[in-house]
């Protein structure tokens, strides 16, 4: 295992390169993966594992949209794809990727079939590390380990048939039969993962819950919303509030950050940006920091946990939700984002290309009304 220097601490790192493709098959011949669950991370990780040459079933639930996809995908229903609980039979490796509520509801099935020598795989550490919350105790004779993707399991399979690869994180929890780590680093590198990066159950949750509800969503949200309201209250138009807050973002400058770090990005814009951006950024540290200790302490008192499982298991959860979704698609900014999207050069009908100018001013003139009732 590689130790990588990350800004001055070392860290432990496996890479395709120590650990290739072939040796994870080796490690898995005599292994049968069974995919439990067909939902985002289903597909990507069982296809990828599949195309991987592993010995992959899926179980999932019939009667249902994510049974149905896994046959279009190409799994055949009796060989490759079962019922949940005749996959927990057949799989030596466990791959538990139902939803995080789904997962409380079928422990109970999933640990009769977790006999000897057997391995339990999760996505991410919720179920263990809240496990006086979720009741997921598994038995001492199974290992228990994760790999964790870095992003969304459409990203997984999108990035694997480019030939890249996700990073992921690795954890293990148990390890019973001393091929723990063997075992977990195959199936990250069968699942696609460009790289793994070493972590354990409890970091893994706890820096993943407070990652999307802090920057990667929850506070990026908050700081568009912020900001647009100003500028709308201050009389600009919701196309230059939504350009200036959204859309030069996310096509001009995230590119550029991915690709080259927000340093760079500093060293390369004009002297007024700069000026100005590295005057304000502490300030905004500032001002949220307070925000971010109390969501890290929420996380880590199982705060927001307790919170995720009563709102996923009452049985209008997903009424509520949509009540909740359409609040934000509805909300100006995004319909806004919506008009700016359509007018990206690429969105637009070749024929209607010759003339952006008209076609903007009308697109915006139903916005434009709306913006006199929000200054
Ligand atoms: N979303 C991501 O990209 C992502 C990224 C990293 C890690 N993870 C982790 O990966 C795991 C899987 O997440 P996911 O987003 O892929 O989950 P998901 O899409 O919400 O999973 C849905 C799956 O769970 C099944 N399911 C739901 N309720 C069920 C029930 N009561 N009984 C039986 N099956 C039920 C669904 O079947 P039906 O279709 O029949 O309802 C479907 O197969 C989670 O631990 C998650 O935290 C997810």
């Amino acid at each position: 295992m590689a130790k990588l220097n990350f800004g001055g601490v070392e860290e432990n790192v496996v890479t395709r390169e120590e650990f290739p493709l072939s040796k994870a098959q080796q490690v898995l011949q005599n292994e049968t993966v069974a995919v439990i669950g067909y939902g985002v991370q289903g597909p990507g990780q069982a296809l990828n594992q599949k195309d991987n040459g592993i010995n992959v079933i899926v179980g999932q639930r019939k009667n249902s949209k994510s049974w149905d996809k896994a046959v279009a995908d190409g799994f055949v229903p009796g060989e490759t794809l079962f019922e949940i609980e005749e996959a927990l039979q057949r799989g030596t490796i466990i791959c538990y990727l139902l939803s995080d509520a789904a997962q409380i509801a079928l422990w109970p099935t999933v640990q009769k079939h977790l006999t000897p020598g057997k391995a339990l795989y999760f996505s991410h550490g919720f179920g263990i590390t809240f496990n006086e919350q979720t009741g997921i105790v598994p038995p001492k004779d199974v290992d228990v380990f994760l790999v964790a993707p870095k992003g969304s399991g459409t990203s997984l399979r999108r990035m694997f048939l480019q030939g890249r690869g996700l990073n992921s994180s690795y954890a293990i929890y148990q390890d019973a039969t001393g091929k723990a780590f063997d075992r977990v680093i195959a199936l990250g590198i069968a699942v696609g993962s460009g790289y793994l990066f070493e972590t354990d159950f409890k970091k893994e949750v706890f820096s993943d819950l407070t990652g999307e509800r802090g920057t990667l969503m929850g506070a990026i949200q908050g700081i568009f919303a912020a900001q647009y309201q100003v500028l709308r209250e201050r009389g600009h138009s919701p196309s230059e509030a939504f350009n200036e807050t959204v859309e030069e973002l996310t096509q001009s400058l995230m590119p550029l950050v991915a690709e080259n770090g927000m340093d760079w990005m500093y060293a390369n814009c004009s002297t007024t940006a700069q000026r100005g951006a590295l005057d304000w950024w502490k300030k905004f540290r500032d001002a949220t920091l307070p925000v971010f200790n109390d969501l890290y302490t929420s996380v880590a008192t199982g705060k927001e946990s307790q919170r995720s499982i009563d709102s996923n298991s009452k049985a209008d959860y997903r009424e509520k939700l949509e009540v909740e979704l359409k609040e934000l698609r509805d909300s100006e900014i995004w319909q806004a984002g919506k008009t700016v999207r359509s007018l990206r050069p690429e969105n637009q009908p070749k024929s209607d290309t010759a003339a952006p100018a008209s076609s903007t001013k009308e697109v915006f003139s139903k916005l434009s009304a709306k913006s006199e009732s929000v200054g």
